[in-house]
């Protein structure tokens, strides 16, 4: 079994604070410097309840397929934590941050399998030609000729997609609540909120704890509408119009706790895989052709009917090796619910671990040259989730994996299929981390009509330290 590098003192607030500054590289350096198991020995200051003691607890840096078997075979123990901010005592934004990745036991088994049904391969597959539908007419508007950014628009089909198919069709209301959701997560993983939370009304966490008693307020409201008219392709009518998890009529708070955590995982990791592999299409030119070619043959030329795009192989490959090198969600963390062990090291309550699917994702075995956008790869590999844990592994396992990869899928023939994306000369791409992976400032590139033409314009910024770009 691995045994863990410790560093303690200054040194580990050091790596925490490169952590918290750029969490790839940082983890990248430490896995280089220290290996896939390193402990940074009273790194994080957390507060204690009840008492609000402030303690420092460690924080665990992990790569590989072992840490992520280890610790998500075992949610008990191993707590995930919620998209969403959380917030003071009995606020909404407390309510809104207690979605499924954060219950256990019999709860998070009760809401799993009510969701389960529309986001199963055979359903998905069902949807697939009107997914199809969706992203040509979304695609369809793009400004031809025009400069876009590649983060933006794809998060329109996505966003699209996801709220026509599983949150009961085009409403002012879904999308508001979408877009609500994300300007929350933001919140929460990308500013000081969290490192301060001062509920004040000029603070960043006063307005995330003002922004969620809206959101709930408004939530409840469009899922009161919902009430007596079910429909089994609707994630919201089937929560509002199904017994919670002790069999009485769900409450407000279950309400407020279980739909907004939908609305966050459904589009935005799609969206963050979808603009990741329009970048690296983008830069690698024969691939991009190669792709191309499948999508005409296996389509036609024009209006393809996309209904079919699980057996598209190529397209597969291209999809899968992007979220291998860019994964939409690079980290997952657990938070130690009692002491414990990680393997036979033990760890204590409250200990954060850090389970690495970036560093997963390049292991030399399976992935030689885990640097290179190299799709034919997985024609010859088949990970398991554990190795490959882009839609996690285990009981909390992401149970939008057929929608989502789907969705991604149809998205990118769509888009392909009708434009040539050129980036704008000196672009410079520099990435954060929020939870999902997203460009740090917008990415323009030109929509040229499909012509086939692909070639890379040069680029430049941190990207260029996660992939093996040409000059
Ligand atoms: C490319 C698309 C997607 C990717 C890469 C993705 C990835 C993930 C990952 C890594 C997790 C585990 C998070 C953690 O435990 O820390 C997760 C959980 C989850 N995902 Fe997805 N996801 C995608 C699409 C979707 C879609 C379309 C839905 C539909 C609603 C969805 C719903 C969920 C839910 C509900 C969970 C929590 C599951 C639980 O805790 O039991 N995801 N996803």
């Amino acid at each position: 079994m691995p045994a863990p590098v410790r560093v303690t003192g200054p040194a580990a607030w050091r790596w925490a604070l490169r952590f918290a500054l750029d969490p790839l590289m940082a983890t990248r350096r430490a896995f280089a410097a220290f290996g896939p198991f390193v402990v940074l020995a009273e790194a994080l200051p957390v507060v204690k309840r009840p008492r609000a003691v402030l303690v420092n607890v460690p924080l665990v840096l992990t790569a590989g397929a072992a840490f992520n078997r280890e610790l998500l075979s075992d949610p008990e123990t191993w707590r995930g934590v919620s998209l969403l901010p959380g917030g003071p005592k009995n606020s909404a934004a407390r309510r809104l941050a207690q979605g499924l990745t954060r219950t256990t036991g019999q709860q998070h088994a009760h809401y799993r399998k009510l969701v389960a049904p529309p986001l199963r391969r055979t359903s998905v597959h069902a949807m697939a030609e009107k997914m199809a539908q969706l992203a040509e007419a979304e695609v369809a508007l793009w400004p031809a000729g025009e400069t876009i950014d590649i983060w933006e628009f794809p998060r329109r089909v996505m966003r699209n997609i996801a709220v026509e198919l599983l949150f009961g069709g085009s409403s002012e209301d879904g999308y508001f609540i979408a877009d609500a959701v994300s300007r929350l997560m933001e919140g929460k993983w990308g500013g000081s909120a969290f490192a301060l939370r001062i509920n004040l009304p000029f603070t960043s966490y006063g307005r995330i704890v003002r922004d969620s008693a809206l959101v709930e307020r408004r939530l409840l409201e469009w899922a009161r509408t919902r009430c007596g008219k079910v429909c089994d392709r609707d994630l919201v009518s089937i929560i509002v119009n199904s017994s919670d998890a002790d069999g009485n009529p769900p409450s407000d708070a279950v309400l407020a706790g279980q739909i907004p955590s939908l609305f966050a995982a459904a589009f935005e990791a799609g969206q963050s895989a979808l603009t990741w592999t329009l970048l690296l299409l983008a830069q690698h030119p024969h691939i991009a052709a190669r792709l191309l070619d499948e999508l005409r043959s296996k389509m036609g030329r024009t209006s393809p009917s996309l209904s079919d795009a699980g057996e598209l192989s190529y397209l597969d490959a291209v999809v899968r090796e992007s979220m291998r090198i860019l994964p939409p969600v690079p980290f997952q963390m657990r938070v130690a619910q009692r002491d414990t062990k990680i393997f036979e090291y033990p760890v204590p309550k409250g200990a954060r671990v850090i389970l690495n699917t970036f560093l997963t994702n390049r292991m030399p075995h399976p992935y030689p040259d885990g640097d290179v956008f190299r799709p034919e790869r997985w024609f010859t590999i088949a990970p398991s989730a554990f190795e490959f844990p882009v839609f996690s592994a285990g009981p909390h396992s992401c149970p939008g994996y057929w929608f989502g990869s789907t969705a991604v899928k149809i998205a990118l023939a769509a888009i392909l299929m009708r434009y040539r994306l050129v980036l704008a000369p000196n672009t410079r791409v520099d990435y954060r981390v929020q939870p999902t992976m997203r460009p740090l400032r917008p990415v323009h590139a030109r929509l040229h009509p499909q012509d086939g033409a692909f070639a890379a314009t040069p680029l430049s910024g941190r990207i260029r330290d996660l992939v093996t770009l040409p000059p």
